[in-house]
């Protein structure tokens, strides 16, 4: 049978989906890229605003057409908002076939060796099996780049986030078991591994909310082994909660020759009183104290960051202060949200108080900020030679080649003949636009 399958959402379910892709390919299916190919339409859906659930409902609904004319089509939603809503999704939807949950993404290719031998038949698994964190192990792609899931779930309950409910408790992969994966990755030519959780630093506690003691840390123990690997050149991950950097986690980073001196740390908002009703365990100022610390110990550090505009009650006076921080602290990237009531997460309860129209006003005001922000940063690094890892021919000009500085900066390039993928290259920086920079090779 071949097999569609179509990904919303984030790097987690990028990652699951090509998990599930291998899954799929070693028990004799086949993956195409056409819908129309396919006898099974596969969607990894995503929860978290509700723009991204009504996408992929509009999407499958879309699919009724298609499956009135060809009734032995399988067409199943998987993930986030398939686990959120379970049952009902069939309800609401006649002509889907399965409803697996992010706790059964392991179970994808026994339901639907049941699906084809009864045909007709319809499937909700929602069960959280823990045994999923040492299930979803294979790679599809083959690339110079790999990601690794090393939790799953999400104990922390800001208010305004579903994940806790739709992924469940966090757990944490044996650390064998993990290194075991990166080796075998980097045996197969992968250069960069990216670690990829709802909360990575949380990494081996066990699921206790409280930030470890200021010598502990499991996940520096971790990067530390994954360090270790001699093929390995580049280790990310993604993303952390910024009170799990304590001394022995800032030493790791200070240390390493491999983990990009760049760092995700979703900030949500700059005012105390709103960080509070999130639910998030730091303030403006302990933010900016640990930023500080972070500077201070690793070199050359970029900083990136999520926002959320518009949460309840949020006035003028606490996005200004959201505002201040994010330009102080000079994030080199930054995501910017409105506020999204996700029914069932705590903040659904607050009223949606501030009007679609302010929200994106503020949306537009940081992304100003950060164009300009970036524009400059870009700017500077021109005349400069950097560190690039090739990545491949750009998809915007076939006769470029793109990379990424350890900042995580896009460089385009002339290639040279017998360039491959995976190969770290010194680019001297000759010109710098909008959001990339152009360099020729020097090394
Ligand atoms: N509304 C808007 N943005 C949200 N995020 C999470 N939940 C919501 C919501 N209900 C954002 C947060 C998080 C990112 C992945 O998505 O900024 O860090
Ligand atoms: Fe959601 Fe907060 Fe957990 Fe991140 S840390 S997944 S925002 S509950």
């Amino acid at each position: 049978m071949k097999i569609y399958l179509k990904t919303y959402g984030c790097q987690m379910n990028e990652r699951d989906s090509d998990a599930m892709a291998a899954d799929l390919v070693a028990s004799g299916y086949q993956m195409v890229a056409n819908e129309s190919e396919a006898d099974v339409l596969l969607f990894n859906t995503c929860s978290v605003r509700e723009a991204a659930e009504r996408k992929a409902k509009g999407k499958i609904g879309y699919l009724k057409k298609l499956k009135d004319r060809n009734p032995d089509l399988i067409i199943g939603a998987m993930g986030c908002m398939a686990q959120r809503l379970g049952r009902q999704l069939l309800d609401e939807l006649p002509h889907l076939d399965f409803v697996l949950g992010t706790g059964q993404l392991h179970q994808l290719v026994p339901t639907l060796n049941e699906l084809a031998q009864e045909r007709g038949k319809r499937l909700v698994k929602t069960t959280q099996s823990p045994e999923i964190i040492q299930a979803l192990q294979g790679h599809y792609q083959n690339s110079w780049s790999g990601q690794i899931a090393i939790t799953r779930g999400c104990n922390r309950f800001c208010s305004y986030c579903i994940v806790p409910y739709v992924r469940g408790r966090e757990i944490s992969r044996p650390m064998e078991s993990i290194i075991s994966e990166a080796r075998q990755m980097t045996e197969r030519g992968v250069k960069e591994i990216l670690l990829l959780g709802q909360n990575v630093a949380a990494y081996g506690l066990n699921g206790d909310i409280r930030p470890p003691e200021p010598d502990h840390s499991p996940f520096a123990e971790l990067l530390e082994e994954l360090e270790k690997l001699p093929q390995l050149l580049r280790i990310r991950f993604t993303s952390p909660y910024i009170s799990y950097f304590n001394t022995r986690l800032i030493k790791t980073l200070a240390a390493s020759h491999k983990i990009c001196h760049q760092l995700h740390l979703p900030l949500q908002s700059g005012s105390d009183r709103i960080l509070q009703a999130m639910n998030r365990q730091y303030s403006n100022a302990s933010y900016r104290e640990k930023v500080a610390e972070l500077k201070a110990n690793i070199s050359n550090l970029t900083l990136s960051t999520d926002v959320i505009v518009g949460f309840p009650g949020e006035t003028e006076a606490d996005f200004k202060l959201t505002r201040e921080l994010m330009n102080d602290i000079g994030f080199e990237q930054a995501y910017i949200f409105k506020y999204s009531p996700r029914p069932g997460a705590k903040s659904a309860l607050m009223a949606d108080s501030v009007p679609e129209a302010v929200k994106e006003e503020r949306n537009q005001i940081l992304l100003e900020d950060l164009k300009t922000r970036v524009e400059k940063r870009l700017g500077q690094l021109v005349g400069e030679t950097v560190q690039v890892l090739a990545e491949g021919v750009s998809a915007r000009n076939a006769s470029r080649w793109t990379g990424r500085t350890d900042n995580n900066f896009v460089v385009h390039f002339e290639p040279v003949p017998g360039l491959t993928p995976g190969q770290l290259l010194d680019i001297k920086i000759t010109r710098a636009n909008v959001v990339s920079l152009l360099g020729e090779i020097v090394r």
